[in-house]
C-alpha cells in the first residue's frame, strides 16, 4: 500500500522526535520514499544525520542553506508529497499551521501542499489540553487536516496524563489506512447536482444566488474516488471539474431538469446539491432591457422542483437532497424529506459559523425519512462527501 509513495515526515522539536526514527524505518520498510523535514529546534534532539540515513535522503532543515536539493524546496516537496506526516507535532507547529505562519521549511511546505496533512500531537498534558491548543486543533480539522491522537501515560516531563505521541506502529497504521481507498461504489452510477442556477432576464442579466458548488463538486470527486460512474451536472461555478466525472455544464433550473432527465434511468443514486432558483423571469428579453421609467417590474413563474419530480419517479433510486435554511432547520426539512420523496435531506443553517456558501467546511444535520436526526459537527466539505456516501452505502 505505501510502495512507492512519497511521504513528506516533519519532525519538530520534542523529545518524541526519537520515535519519529522508528517511524522512518518503518515506512522505508514498507518501500515508501521519505523525506524528512526538521525543524531547527528538532535538531537538538537528533541529528539530521540520523534521518539522512535512515531514508537515504537529503533531510533540509533550512530553507536557504546551500546546496539547494529542491529547485525551489518548499514549493517541489510540497508538491511531490502523497501524505505529509507530522510527527511528532508540538503545540507550537500545530499553533503556526492553525494560524497561516510559514517561517521555516516545515511550515512552509505545509502551507503549500495540497496533499492530506495527518498530526501525530506530543506534549505535556498541560499544554496539550490548553484550550488554545485544543482551538487550533478544531480549527485545522474543520479545514481537514488529520490528527493521530496522543496516549495517556507517564511524560518524558515526568507528569502523568495525555500527550504521549503515538507508537510508531499505530501512525504506520493509520497512514496505511489513509491510502487504502474504499471502492465500494463501483458499479453504481450517481447523478450529483451542484452549483447555482442562472435565471435569464434578457441576455446580460440572470437571477441566481450564492452557491459556489464546493459541496457538490466535493461529492462528485469523492463519489468517483470510490469507484461510481458520476454525471455532474453543474450550473455556473468558478471550480474545476473533479479528474474522471461526466461534467455537463447548465445554466437554468428547466436545462438542469432536462440534463438529468436524460441520464435519469441509468443513475442508481441522485444527489440534488444545486441551489436551483425556485422562480424565473416569466419572459427572457431577446434583447437587453433599457432602463426608462422608475419602476420595472419583473414577473416571475415558478421552476419545476426537479427533486420533487424525481421523487414521483423514485422507484428503487437513492434520492438525496439539501436544504439550506434560515429558520426552524430542522421541521422544514423533514417536511421537504416526506413531500419530495427523499432518503434523506442533509440541511444546513445558513447563519451557522462554518456552515453555507462558499466555505470549505459545513455544519449540518441528516435526517432521514424515518425522522431521524443526525447532527454533525463542523467539518470539511470534502469529509462530510465521504459521510454522505456511507450513508448511502448503508441504505
Ligand atoms: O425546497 P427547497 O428548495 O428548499 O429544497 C432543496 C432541495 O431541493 C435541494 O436538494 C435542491 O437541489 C432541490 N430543488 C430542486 N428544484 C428546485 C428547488 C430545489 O430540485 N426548483
Amino acid at each position: 500500500m505505501l510502495k512507492n509513495k512519497n511521504i513528506v515526515l516533519g519532525v519538530t522539536g520534542g523529545i518524541a522526535a526519537y520515535k519519529a526514527c522508528d517511524l522512518v524505518s518503518r515506512l522505508v520498510k514498507a518501500e515508501a520514499n521519505v523525506d524528512v523535514i526538521m525543524t531547527e529546534n528538532a535538531t537538538k534532539f537528533i541529528n539530521p544525520l540520523t534521518f539522512q540515513s535512515l531514508s537515504s535522503n537529503q533531510v533540509i532543515v533550512d530553507m536557504f542553506k546551500e546546496p539547494k536539493y529542491w529547485e525551489i524546496q518548499h514549493i517541489a516537496l510540497a508538491k511531490k508529497a502523497d501524505l505529509v506526516v507530522v510527527a511528532p507535532a508540538t503545540a507550537n507547529i500545530i499553533g503556526k499551521i492553525a494560524n497561516g505562519i510559514a517561517d521555516d521549511m516545515l511550515t512552509t511546505t505545509v502551507m503549500a501542499t495540497k496533499a492530506p496533512v495527518v498530526f501525530a500531537p506530543a506534549m505535556n498534558c498541560n499544554m496539550y489540553e490548553n484550550p488554545i491548543l485544543q482551538s487550533n486543533i478544531e480549527r485545522l480539522k474543520a479545514l481537514g487536516y488529520r490528527f493521530i491522537e496522543p496516549g495517556e501515560g507517564r511524560l518524558a516531563c515526568g507528569d502523568v496524563g495525555i500527550g504521549k505521541m503515538a507508537e510508531p506502529d499505530v501512525i504506520e497504521s493509520y497512514i496505511n489506512s489513509m491510502f487504502e481507498r474504499k471502492k465500494d461504489f463501483v458499479g453504481k452510477t450517481v447523478i450529483v447536482t451542484a452549483g447555482p442556477t442562472r435565471e435569464a432576464i434578457d441576455p446580460v442579466r440572470y437571477i441566481s444566488n450564492h452557491s459556489t458548488g464546493k459541496m457538490g463538486y466535493s461529492i462528485a470527486y469523492k463519489a468517483v474516488d470510490r469507484g461510481a460512474k458520476v454525471y455532474l451536472i453543474s450550473g455556473p461555478t468558478s471550480l474545476k471539474a473533479p479528474e474522471g466525472v461526466q461534467l455537463i455544464p447548465v445554466n437554468s433550473a428547466r436545462e438542469m431538469h432536462e440534463k438529468i432527465m436524460e441520464h435519469y434511468d441509468e443513475a442508481d443514486i441522485v444527489i440534488m446539491s444545486a441551489a436551483v432558483a425556485d422562480y424565473a423571469p416569466a419572459i427572457t428579453h431577446q434583447q437587453k432591457v433599457k432602463k426608462s421609467d422608475e419602476k420595472l417590474i419583473l414577473e416571475l413563474v415558478k421552476n419545476p422542483d426537479i427533486l420533487y419530480e424525481l421523487g414521483k419517479i423514485k422507484g428503487d433510486k437513492i434520492l438525496v437532497g439539501f436544504a439550506m435554511e434560515t429558520e426552524n432547520l430542522v421541521e422544514n426539512a423533514k417536511e421537504k424529506v416526506s413531500k419530495k420523496n427523499l432518503d434523506f435531506i442533509v440541511a444546513n443553517d445558513l447563519f451557522t459559523e462554518g456552515a453555507g456558501f462558499g466555505t470549505d467546511t459545513n455544519v449540518v444535520k441528516i435526517i432521514d425519512k424515518q425522522g431521524n436526526v443526525e447532527s454533525l459537527p463542523k467539518m470539511a466539505k470534502l469529509d462530510l462527501a465521504d459521510l454522505i456516501l456511507d450513508r448511502i452505502i448503508k441504505l
